[in-house]
Formats: C-alpha cells, structure tokens, sequence
C-alpha cells in the first residue's frame, strides 16, 4: 500500500505527540517540553520527555525514541501502515487505500461485518436471558464468572432451527447477507436457510485488524456430532490467517508492565481464556488446526519470542514438529518458536483450574528452543546403535538444516547440531559395560584444539540440563525408579538441581517410604513445589520418554537405564581434559561409587589437580 507524498507529515502536524502519549503517560509541562515517568520501565524519577515542537518522544531510561507512529506501534503493537491508518482516522484524513475499490464489494463485505456484530450482540443477550441458564451454568462450572462473559465476547446460540436468522432478519438482514456473514446454513435442496450454531457457547473471532469476522461454538451436550465448530471461509474470514484474540492479546503483549516476551499460543479457546484469566492476557490460539505460515507471521509481528504452549502426550509432541519443521524456512535471528510441554492430558484451562494462576505461569515460564523439538524427535525416532542408523539419523538433522533459508540462522543450527552429535558419538556407550569398551567403534573423540566443547556455544551446564532434568524427572514421577537406581542418581550431577537430588534420595532412603506414595507431595511439602513446578514439562516429556502411560515398571526401568547412561557419557564428555576424563573412567572403573562421586564432584568444583 503505497502512502502519498507529504501524507506522514499532514498527520504530523495535525496529532500532537503530548496530546497522544498523554492519554496515557501522565505528563507535566517542563518548559518547552513535556517530562513523565518512563513507560517503558520502572522509574521513580521521570526520564521520558516529549517534544511537539520536534514531533518526538525519548526515553533516557530505556534509551526508546520516536514519533507518534512508533509510539502507537511500540505500545499497541500496530504495524506501521495500521498506526498510520489509526492516526490518519484520528487526525480527520482518509486513509490511502490500496486498490480502487469496488463499491459493490466494498459494501458486502461491510455487510458481513454488521452482521457479524449483530449476531454477536443477539448471542451475549441469549446467555443472559432466562434461554441461556443451561449455558451460563456450564461456563460456570469452568470457573468463568459472569464478568468474564463481557470480557471474553462469550455468547450463547440456543438449540433453535431460525433464533438468529429471525432476528437478523427483522433487523434487515437479507439471507444473502447472512450467508456471506456465515451465519447461516442454505440447503442444497432449495430448502429454507437455518442457523449454522445451534445449542452452543459462541466465541467471538475477530480478525488481526479487530473487526469481527466469525465465531467458535462449543457444543454444550455430548449428543452432538462436532465438540466445536466455526464459522465457514467467508470474504473476511481465512482460518489459517487467524488467531483466537490475537488483537486482545498483541495489545496486552506491548504493555511492558505485562512482562510477556512474545505471545503464548495455546490449543484451544478455553485455553487461552485461562491463560488471560491468569493474568496472561498475551495468549492466542490457531482455529482446531495446526500452525500456519501466515499464523507464524502473525506471532512474529507482534514482536518477542512466540511460546508454543502443548499438551506433553504423543499428539503434542508431534504438533510442536510439525509447527517446528514448518518454522524452518521462515526462522531468523530474531523471528523464532519457542515450545513448551504441559503435563500429559492436561490443558492450561484444566491447570488453572486444578492448580491455580501460578501454577499456568510458572508452567511456561521456561520454554525450550525449537532445536530441542527436532533434536529430540529424530533422537528418539528409533535406536542409533549401529553406523547406518547413526548415518541415517545424521543425513536427517542435515535435511533440516538445509530448509532454513536464513545463512546465519543455518550455520548456527549446523554447528549446534554437530556439536550435539559429536557429544553423543563421540564414546562407547556406558551401556556396553564396564569391561567392555571397545574403543574404535564409534567416532573418535576430537583431535585436542579442535575439541568440541570448545566449539559448543552453550555453557557444559547447560548443554547437560535437558537430559539431567528429564532423568530426575522421570525418578520423581515413578518412585520405584529412584529406589532401584538410587546409587545411579546420588552419582550423577544434576547442577542446579543437586539439591532437589538430594531431596529425592533422602526421601527414598526413608525406610517409610512406599514407593507407591507419590514423591511429588512429599517434595513439595519440603519446600520443592518452585523446583517441581519449574520440572513441569520434563516430567511431561520423562512420562512419554521411559514408555507412557501404558509401560510396564520394568520397561521403565529400563529405558531410564538407558537414559542414564547416554547421560553419563555426555557428563564425561563433556569434562574438558583428557587427564578429567582418564580420572573419571578410573573412578568409574574401580567400582566404587563413592570414589566416582567424589570424582566427579571434584571435577565439577574444578579441583582435580
Ligand atoms: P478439543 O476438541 O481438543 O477441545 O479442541 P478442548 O479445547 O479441550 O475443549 P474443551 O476444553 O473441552 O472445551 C481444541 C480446540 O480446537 C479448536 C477450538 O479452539 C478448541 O478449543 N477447534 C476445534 C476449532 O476451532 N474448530 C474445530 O472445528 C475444532
Ligand atoms: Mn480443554
């Protein structure tokens, strides 16, 4: 859309930055300029001035400048050309438009927009009059207060064939009109046109411009064929260009006192009602199908980093590789996913339910990056226990590679990749034995200068934590585990989780303790509940990752087993000196436990000499 010369400037000299930014910064006269406290952070002294007469605002404190356009963008979150619209309205100019319009188009669409509005306006007042207690009593036994029926744009479209047609109709409405709105259903047989939601809670859609385009409806009894419907693609309405309250949510995402890093994407709208009920008013959901590019684009133009919020069962998983591989060609520095697992079966409107606000916040309050997501599918697409699996597996994360289209993005999810296999292929495996190296069979460590670790760009702690955390996870989530592998874990360094470690052991070493009692409560009744919150997720992933729901004890073992070993060869890893390493191996080699731990203890400390 291209803007007309001298048309930034005709708004300029119309909008009076202190007239604008005092509408919601309190600001005081200073001379020619006005001064306030910053909003863009904390302050008690003010260091944010505005300017008319230069057209500008600057912030001393966070070092933000610039005019009214940047200030709708940067505290609204409108793009550019939407805060060039927004201030031309206000300022009395038409706005440029795109294309010469067609005045017949022009006015349908408009149409669809009215009665969109009509027909959410006709869907509030049906769940506040006596036909909607079946409805207000289910949303209220979700947890939803009538306040948040105003809120949440919430509505209820009774089990009647023509309510709403009828009553758009009597408003003028023409069949056509509500066809177009998609709010109608028009049989094939020629028959009388009926209403599309019947028996529904409705959620009010509205497109990223804030107009309202469609609905959600959920099916209030189990009778009925589809637990949720929308409305059908209509001129306004492309499902995969929409997302569930993304203006609502990119507005609370800008607020700099909302301390969001990007918005949440949830999986349903209960969800991301849940998610603002809890204070997170930055939440958004794709329309019942996964992510699309231009949803993608969406989250990115709403700044930060994007969170990915799913249910840590197998679907999850899988959802979250799937939106990570389409991810791939569009990702830059800057423009990424971030994903975080719940517990299996839980979504964030059942958390906040069970648990609570601060339970959904600190549930995604640690994302993982969106390599983990690809890494940790192709690691666990099958066993790499021979040098064609090893090769296949390696040609795969190649593949991935490959399709990001950003050079500085690739080179680093090449070198990240690589460091990463050369960590796992790099020894024998512990699981071979002790008296059974057979040094040769895998990689040979890196050549001394070229190590590996040296070229890893994360801190050894942290190139460790995922697998640490999902081992102590996993011993926290089936007891039996930690008490047959109690010596494993006591050996094991688990960094900043050494002390919830410790917690463990201790509690299984407690000759009351029944395996069958679960440990998560007597953790958190010793002051954990922060750390087994923080663990959320892993102990999400560790359930899916030692079998699921459905293994056997022994399975479990097993595979936790298997877990630790790959672990413990990644800790001996990655110790820098080959000396570190000869230590460790004797340590481990002599059978002693104590010897081992007090090794890699010291190795930890960094006093081995
Ligand atoms: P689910 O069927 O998984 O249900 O739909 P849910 O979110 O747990 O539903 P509640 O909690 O029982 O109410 C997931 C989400 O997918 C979207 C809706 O947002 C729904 O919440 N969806 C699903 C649609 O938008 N359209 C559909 O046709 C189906
Ligand atoms: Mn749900």
């Amino acid at each position: 859309m291209a803007i007309p010369d001298g048309f930034i400037d005709e708004i300029k000299a119309r909008i009076r930055p202190s007239e604008l930014i005092g509408r919601t910064v309190a600001l005081k006269r200073q001379g020619r300029e006005f001064a306030g406290l910053s909003p863009f952070k904390k302050e008690r002294t003010p260091s944010f001035f505005v300017n008319d007469d230069k057209g500008f605002y600057h912030c001393f404190a966070s070092q933000e400048h610039g005019d009214i356009f940047t200030w709708l963008q940067k505290t609204q979150g409108l793009s550019f050309m939407e805060a060039v619209e927004a201030l031309a309205q206000e300022a009395g100019l038409d706005a440029p438009k795109s294309e010469p319009a067609d005045p017949e188009r022009e006015a349908r669409r408009q149409r669809t927009l009215d009665w969109n509005e009509a027909a959410q306006d006709w869907f509030a007042r049906q769940l506040a009059s006596p036909a909607g207690s079946t409805a207000r009593a289910y949303l209220e036994s979700r947890g939803l207060k009538a306040a948040d029926f105003a809120r949440f744009e919430l509505g209820f479209a009774p089990d009647s064939r023509r309510g709403l047609t009828q009553a758009l109709m009597q408003k003028g409405a023409s069949v056509r009109d509500l066809a177009d709105a998609g709010l109608v259903i028009e049989p094939d047989d020629g028959g009388e046109a009926y209403d599309r939601f019947r028996g529904r809670i409705t959620f009010a859609i509205r497109d990223p411009r804030g107009r309202m385009v469609a609905f959600g409806a959920r099916a209030l009894s189990k009778e009925q064929r589809a637990k949720y419907l929308n409305s059908p693609e209509t001129a306004l309405f492309h499902k995969g260009s929409t997302l569930y309250r993304y203006p609502e949510a990119r507005a609370a995402a800008s607020d700099p006192k909302s301390g969001a890093s990007g918005l949440i994407v949830a999986e349903g709208y209960m969800d991301v009602i849940a998610f603002a009920r809890a204070g997170m008013g930055h939440a958004v959901a794709p329309l019942g199908t996964a992510l699309t590019e231009n949803q993608m684009a969406l989250l990115w133009r709403a700044g930060g980093e994007p969170v990915i919020c799913l249910d840590g069962d197998g679907a999850g998983q899988r959802a979250a590789a799937l939106a990570a591989e389409r991810a791939l060609p569009l990702i830059a520095p800057g423009k990424t996913l971030r994903f975080v697992f719940l517990p299996a079966g839980a979504d964030p409107d059942d958390l906040l339910r069970d648990k609570g606000a601060r339970a959904l916040r600190e549930a995604v309050a640690q994302p993982r990056p969106l390599i983990d997501v690809l890494w940790e599918r192709e690691l666990n697409a099958g066993p790499l226990d021979d040098p064609d699996r090893r090769a296949a597996f390696r040609k795969r994360l190649r593949e991935l590679t490959a399709r990001i289209a950003d050079p500085d993005m690739r080179a680093e999810y090449r070198a990240e990749f690589d460091a990463r296999l050369n960590t796992l292929f790099a020894r024998t495996p512990r699981s071979t034995g002790r008296d059974d190296r057979r040094p040769g069979r895998f990689a040979p460590p890196a050549a001394p200068g070229k190590d590996v670790v040296n070229s890893a760009r994360k801190p050894e702690s942290e190139r460790a934590a995922p697998m640490a955390r999902q081992l102590l996870a996993g011993a926290i989530e089936y007891p039996a585990i930690a008490a047959a592998e109690a010596e494993t874990l006591a050996e094991l360094p688990f960094g900043p989780l050494d002390s919830l470690r410790d917690a463990v052991l201790d509690a299984c070493l407690d000759p009351a303790f029944e395996p069958d009692e679960g440990l998560a409560t007597r953790l958190a009744a010793r002051g954990f509940s922060g750390a087994l919150a923080r663990l959320s997720a892993d102990r999400a992933a560790a359930r899916a990752g030692l079998g699921g729901e459905d293994a056997g004890a022994d399975d479990r073992l097993e595979a936790w087993r298997r877990l630790s070993a790959s672990y413990m060869e990644q800790v001996a890893f990655v110790i820098r000196k080959a000396e570190d390493r000869a230590r460790i191996e004797d340590a481990f080699n002599s059978g002693d436990p104590d010897a081992f731990k007090s090794c890699l203890a010291a190795l930890r400390r960094g006093k081995t000499r």
